[in-house]
Formats: structure tokens, C-alpha cells, sequence
């Protein structure tokens, strides 16, 4: 695991979308996991200023998101579906099927989860996945205590972390109690993994994943065992490091 630790905020989403620049440049149909949240926009807007200021070509990726919430359909904006398409279709110049999200609205949700899994399979899998972190210790919405092995599935939300996403919404009761994520099997499984994380609310979770013990309590931890995995923080995101 290589941790590279960077002044700001701002030198983390350049130096990430560098590491993702250069594999899109070397391999223009790459199969790019983009998580979402507030922690990988920087990547994908600067991904999007080189599209228009250098060139760099984006409509070839094939993209998987890690997460999906339970109830919110492709047209509501606080779905993962709606973001995806802000902030990553539309300024990436990539048709919509190229991005693929759980059907978080389908009756068969287990049926939805295997679905997912065999369309990441088709692709070939994933070569990069960008991930982001939640104060949890969680990476896609897999919550404490998930299995080490586990694949794409229904789960419910911690409170932390509905408490945490609710200022992505009008209302803390608006955050949906569950999602459909990929497993911390699923996620190991990409080629290459990038992890970003910014400022102090992150830096626990961030030495307990580093740092820690491989251990359940702390999901993040298993990207120990993964062998090309890449984690950029800045310093305050750093700042419970030994
Ligand atoms: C999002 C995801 C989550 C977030 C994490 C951090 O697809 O899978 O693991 O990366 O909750 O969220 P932010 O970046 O909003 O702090």
C-alpha cells in the first residue's frame, strides 16, 4: 500500500486525477469504479477540464459505480444515478449506458446485486477503482463488521453514516436506510485501487485503515491485503498517522 500525503485538498484531486489521467491515456477503454460523494469530485473535474482544455479522450471508459441507495430512482438528484450523470456523464462526453449503477428501485433487489455483479464481470472487471472513505471506516457503503469476502448486496446504513450524508439532503429522515453496494470481495477484485480522503473528520478512519489491523471494525483496513493499491490523503486527512 503507498500512501502519498499532499499539502491540500486541491493537490489531492490533482495528483489522483493524474494517476487516473495516465492509465486513460495508456488504456482509453479503461473500466474506471467511480465512487461518489464529495471526496472524488476534484478527480473527475479535473478529468473533465483535461477533456476540453488537453484533449484527453474519456468517452471510451466504461464506468461501474460502487453504491446505489434503496429507493431513489435514476431521476431523483440525490441518487447516486443522478450524481454520476453531473458529475461524470455529462462532462466526460460518455453515453449513459457506459455508466452503470445498482437498480436500488428494483422489487428483486438480491436478483439487482447479482445482476451488478455479472455486468462488472462482462466488462472484464474493474481496472481502477476509485474509492473514498466514511468517518465509519467504510469504503462503498460496506459498514463495520461487513465480511472481508463479501460481494454486491442489499445493506442497511449505519446511523453514522446517515447522519453524515444527511447534508447531501433536505432532511436527516430524507437519507434512505439502505443501499445496494459493491462487497469488500467485489472491491478487492479491481486491478488498482486509489483512495482518496480529505480533511480531519477523515483522519481517524484513515490510520485505522493504514495503520490498524485487518479487522471487520474497520472495512478500509482490508485494502491491506490488496497489492496495488494507492491511498491520497492531505495532511489534516493524515494527521493520525504515526
Ligand atoms: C460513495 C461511497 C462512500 C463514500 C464515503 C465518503 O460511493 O461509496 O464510501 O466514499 O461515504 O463520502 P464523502 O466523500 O462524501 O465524505
Amino acid at each position: 500500500m503507498d500512501v502519498v500525503v499532499l499539502p491540500t485538498a486541491a493537490d489531492v484531486a490533482a495528483h489522483a486525477a493524474g494517476v487516473v489521467a495516465d492509465r486513460i491515456a495508456a488504456q482509453p477503454a479503461l473500466v474506471l469504479g467511480v465512487a461518489t460523494g464529495s471526496s472524488p469530485v476534484g478527480i473527475y473535474r479535473e478529468l473533465a477540464r483535461r477533456r476540453r482544455e488537453e484533449g484527453l479522450d474519456l468517452s471510451r471508459l466504461e464506468c461501474f459505480a460502487l453504491d446505489e441507495y434503496v429507493g431513489l430512482p435514476g431521476h431523483d438528484p440525490h441518487s447516486y444515478a443522478a450524481y454520476l450523470r453531473r458529475e461524470v456523464a455529462d462532462p466526460f462526453g460518455l453515453s449513459a449506458e457506459r455508466v452503470h449503477v445498482p437498480d436500488g428501485v428494483r422489487a428483486d433487489l438480491e436478483g439487482a446485486a447479482q445482476d451488478y455483479e455479472q455486468s462488472i464481470a462482462v466488462a472484464g472487471g474493474i481496472d481502477l477503482q476509485i474509492l473514498g472513505i466514511g468517518t465509519n471506516g467504510h469504503i462503498g457503503f460496506n459498514e463495520p463488521l461487513s465480511a472481508l469476502s463479501s460481494r454486491t448486496r442489499v445493506l442497511a446504513l449505519s446511523a453514522q453514516t446517515r447522519a453524515d450524508n444527511a447534508r447531501f439532503f433536505d432532511a436527516p429522515d430524507d437519507v434512505p436506510t439502505h443501499c445496494l453496494t459493491q462487497g469488500l470481495g467485489t472491491i478487492l477484485e479491481a486491478r488498482q485501487l486509489l483512495l482518496v480522503a480529505q480533511g480531519e473528520r477523515k483522519a481517524q478512519a484513515v490510520a485505522a485503515a493504514v495503520e490498524g489491523p485487518v479487522a471487520a471494525r474497520c472495512p478500509a483496513s482490508v485494502l491491506q491485503f490488496h497489492r496495488r493499491t494507492t491511498i491520497v490523503v492531505d495532511e489534516a486527512a493524515a494527521s493520525r498517522l504515526a
